[in-house]
């Protein structure tokens, strides 16, 4: 009498709860966490290095950069440029505002430096390897990997963190996805509860 009802709405919910759509999982990933972009501070100059292995990006994630526009810029290059810290080739995209988000859209290794001549060489730049959606890493391109600027996100597993606490508040994002999958795990069980429950 009172648990039929009772029963029905719960599963209606619940299958509205599991039928309702993902619109993205997506996440957006504070560059530098709180240190944001900016020269790495004498302390921590892999900052970005460090940054990048310690973070599993994924298609459609984003990047925010934060830094005071007056006094840097985010820009997008090659390989070769970022290995040289040149600013001779004009930058693939270059973003000026101080709150920048960049979407990986594609598979691919994106190469983050400072637009402001002299930062890259004092460790402001940034390597992010996003692996194709079947979670294959894509080969580096050929005068990307080999001086010795990031390990490549196969390996990142074992790069030794020398300073400070690991960037954990970075993860955030990927914390979220596994509470938000076994929220929908959870649902499921209790659905198939019910189901036995009534059967
Ligand atoms: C990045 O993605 C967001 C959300 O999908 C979109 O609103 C924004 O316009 C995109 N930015 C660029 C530069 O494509
Ligand atoms: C994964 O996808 C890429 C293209 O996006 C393809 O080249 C590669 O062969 C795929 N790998 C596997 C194991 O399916």
């Amino acid at each position: 009498m009172f648990r039929a009802p009772f029963g029905i709405i719960m599963s209606a919910a619940l299958l509205l709860l599991l039928l309702q759509p993902q619109s993205c999982w997506c996440y957006e990933y504070r560059v530098g966490d709180l240190d944001c972009w900016g020269i790495p501070p004498h302390s921590k100059p892999l900052l970005y290095t460090s940054w990048s292995v310690n973070h599993r990006f994924h298609l459609g994630d984003s990047l925010l950069f934060l830094y005071p526009p007056s006094q840097d810029s985010v820009i997008q290059v090659t390989a070769r440029a970022f290995n040289s810290c040149s600013l001779a080739e004009p930058p693939l995209q270059k973003l000026h505002d101080g709150n920048s988000v960049f979407n990986l859209t594609a598979p691919g290794y994106y190469y983050f430096t400072s637009g402001v001549a002299g930062h890259c060489e004092k460790d402001q730049k940034l390597v992010v390897a996003v692996p194709s959606a079947n979670g294959t890493f894509l080969p580096p391109p050929a005068d990307g990997g080999s001086a010795g600027v990031a390990a490549a996100p196969g390996e990142s597993q074992s790069y030794p963190i020398v300073f400070g606490p690991t960037p954990a508040q970075g993860s955030s994002g990927a914390a979220a996805a596994t509470a938000a999958g076994s929220a929908v795990a959870a649902a499921a069980a209790l659905l198939l509860a019910f189901v036995l429950s009534v059967a």
